[in-house]
């Protein structure tokens, strides 16, 4: 198969998978929360978090929809931080997947609201996964570990408070490495622990992680400037006043940085074998407009 056919059925197992999850809710006298819940979830996304934790739960044991309740509560907590993201009290902004943000459409109350349910609920996915107990608890305190104060939220943090002064590279490493870095890692490992992956294994994929995260919000904040609404479906020119890679050394440099980070990445992988999709996903994401 062809990469671009792979990650589409990637993609559909994982958009299957989240609205038979959101269909037992549907007798639910609270019917306007999962509204909002499924209008940010299930519009669109690129779901690379998923596609990265079923490609290496597949690279681990071949058994790739082992990691689907995993991959399910990840994409559940990326949603998440979208819908809180684009609050006027953070980035304020109006698009996402192309479309109106979700308190543009439900009203800033009900937006919170839907990305709160949205993160416990991704706890009681992942926590129902059919693995060992043992596997199940290691995966969750990784998750939670790499979206709570010291990683995603944390990350947003300092992503905030990074708008009142010029950071330094390191500082600016630390936000990326946290605010979108620390999803990735969790999505990497989380698919290598389902797959019954070993040691060396997880420490592969949480390095190839720590790399392409970093060359994924570097690509971002690129397309903040270069990309176009129409193309990305959110708002461009959004991050002007924050501290990005961008502002730091200008788009050229950038564009070797995400090259760099790549190879990087993908020098991590030698421990796997079949290996030809992730390598070409994580080339891909380097030239992405979207
Ligand atoms: C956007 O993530 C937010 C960042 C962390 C850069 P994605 O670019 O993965 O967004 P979707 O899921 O494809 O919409
Ligand atoms: C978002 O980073 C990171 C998280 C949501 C945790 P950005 O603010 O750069 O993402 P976009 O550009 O709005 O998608
Ligand atoms: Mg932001
Ligand atoms: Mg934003
Ligand atoms: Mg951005």
């Amino acid at each position: 198969m062809k990469m671009d056919e792979i990650s589409k059925q990637y993609r559909d197992f994982i958009e299957e998978y989240l609205k038979k999850w959101f269909a037992q809710f549907h007798d639910e006298p609270q019917r306007v929360l999962y509204e909002a819940m499924e209008y940010s979830l299930l519009g669109g996304g690129k779901r690379i978090r998923a596609i990265l934790a079923l490609e290496f739960c597949r690279l681990c044991c071949g058994d790739w929809q082992k990691v689907a309740p995993f991959a399910a509560a990840i994409e559940m907590i990326h949603a998440y931080s979208l819908i809180h993201d684009d609050l006027p009290a953070m980035d304020n902004d109006d698009y996402r997947r192309g479309k109106l943000t979700n308190h543009k459409v439900y009203g800033e109350g009900m937006a919170i609201l839907a990305g709160d349910a949205l993160l416990s609920d991704a706890f009681s996915c992942a926590a129902a996964a059919e693995l060992p107990g043992k596997d199940v608890t290691f995966a969750i305190q990784i998750l939670a570990g790499n979206i709570g104060s010291l990683g995603m939220v944390g990350g947003q943090v300092l992503d905030i408070l990074s708008e009142e002064r010029v950071l330094t590279e390191q500082e600016v490493l630390d936000i990326q490495t946290r605010k979108t870095g620390a999803l990735i890692n969790a999505s990497c490992a989380l698919g290598v622990i389902a797959g019954g992956g070993t040691e060396k294994q997880l420490q592969a994929a949480c390095g190839f992680a720590g790399a392409l995260g970093l060359a994924f919000q570097i690509r971002d904040d690129m397309l903040d400037v270069i990309g176009t609404q129409e193309e990305m479906g959110k708002g461009v020119g959004t991050d002007a006043t924050k501290n990005t890679f961008v502002r730091l050394y200008g788009l050229e440099k950038c564009e070797e940085l995400v090259q760099k980070y790549t190879n990087v990445a993908i020098e991590q992988l030698q421990v796997f074998d079949d290996t030809e999709y992730l390598i070409s996903l994580a080339n891909s994401l380097t030239a992405r407009k979207v």
